[in-house]
């Protein structure tokens, strides 16, 4: 295998993340998952489960290909011995939809070539979805049943955006960061949105949202505070079904803002945004932290232990 093969790539990643996926929804089905650890503030959890598929996607793709890169979420970058590939790797992406039992989380694999990612994977299991793409070469999506259509396409249909949607019909999908000053501001962005689309959909997984967009469910999806752990797939899927996906000012996505939206709402979406300056924080001290707040344990915060119910 040479690290110029994007479809073979593609298939590693495909596999790996596959594997990946059925261990964690069957793990996910056996028991509630608990919340292992917290990161960057109380509401930003990981389980066991994170840990764990992640070091089942490293495993096997070192397996593969001992020299490459891997940058995943739970273990940081691990450098490779040579210029290869970078995998980068979210190995639950939407960790609080699993946590309670919610269906949109996903496995998500990028392959990156001297810093283009050439191939990405975003399993769904529990939409019995694999969306996969490959640079240049469009986006399709394996559905588990064989039948099953996505937003009335055939089965592993090339996939295909929404088209010339204007802003005021826009169904629009975002996420929000884990920290109270960021949050405040994306609060503000959405109500001032929130008036000129046709509705907001917060899912819970950017990969999932992303691919979305590129299955036509949703019209567009713009989120400030990404990792590249959460849009590099996915970003690839949906300009690989025809959407743009950038950042703001004509920058490249990034974790400073990403958005996404097929050609004629990308044009006013992205202005309107941009109107907004969205890519800012309140003054942390301004805002009360999430940790700091009293009340009684809620399903998922450490103290409680486990997810009830
Ligand atoms: C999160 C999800 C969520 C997005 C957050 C991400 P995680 O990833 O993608 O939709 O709004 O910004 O951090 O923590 O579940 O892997
Ligand atoms: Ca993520
Ligand atoms: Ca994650």
């Amino acid at each position: 295998m040479t690290a110029a093969d994007p479809q073979e790539l593609l298939a590693l990643a495909d596999a790996t993340a596959t594997a990946a996926a059925t261990l964690l929804a069957e793990e996910g089905a056996q028991q509630r998952p608990e919340v292992a650890a917290t990161k960057s503030s109380l509401t930003d959890v990981v389980t066991e489960m994170d840990r764990r598929a992640e070091q089942l996607i490293r495993d096997r793709i070192l397996a593969a290909r001992p020299g490459d890169t891997i940058l995943g979420e739970e273990g940081g970058e691990t450098p490779g011995t040579g210029p290869g590939v970078r995998w980068i790797v979210d190995p639950l992406d939407g960790t609080v939809n699993y946590l309670y039992g919610l269906a949109d989380w996903s496995v998500s694999i990028a392959a990156e070539v001297a810093g283009t990612v050439v191939a990405g994977v975003v399993a769904v299991p529990l939409h019995g979805e694999t969306y996969l793409a490959v640079r240049g070469q469009g986006a399709t999506v394996r559905t588990s049943s064989g039948q099953t259509t996505v937003a009335g396409r055939a089965d592993r249909a090339a996939l295909r955006c929404n088209e010339g949607v204007p802003l005021a019909q826009a169904l629009v999908g975002t996420g929000f960061g884990y920290l109270p000053a960021r949050r405040r501001v994306q609060g503000e962005v959405v109500s001032a949105l929130l008036p000129r689309i046709r509705d907001i959909r917060r899912g819970g997984s950017a990969a999932v949202d992303l691919c979305s967009v590129a299955a036509g469910r949703l019209d567009a999806f713009y989120e400030r505070g990404l990792n590249p752990w959460d849009y590099s797939a996915g970003g690839l899927i949906a300009a690989e079904a025809g959407a743009h996906v950038t950042g703001l000012g004509g920058r490249p996505a990034s974790p400073s803002f990403t958005v996404a939206a097929g050609p004629g709402l990308y044009e006013e979406l992205a202005g309107a945004l941009a109107a907004l300056d969205p890519e800012r924080d309140a003054d942390a001290g301004a805002v009360a932290p999430a940790d700091a707040l009293k009340g009684p344990p809620r399903p998922g915060d450490p103290s409680s232990g486990k997810l009830t119910g």
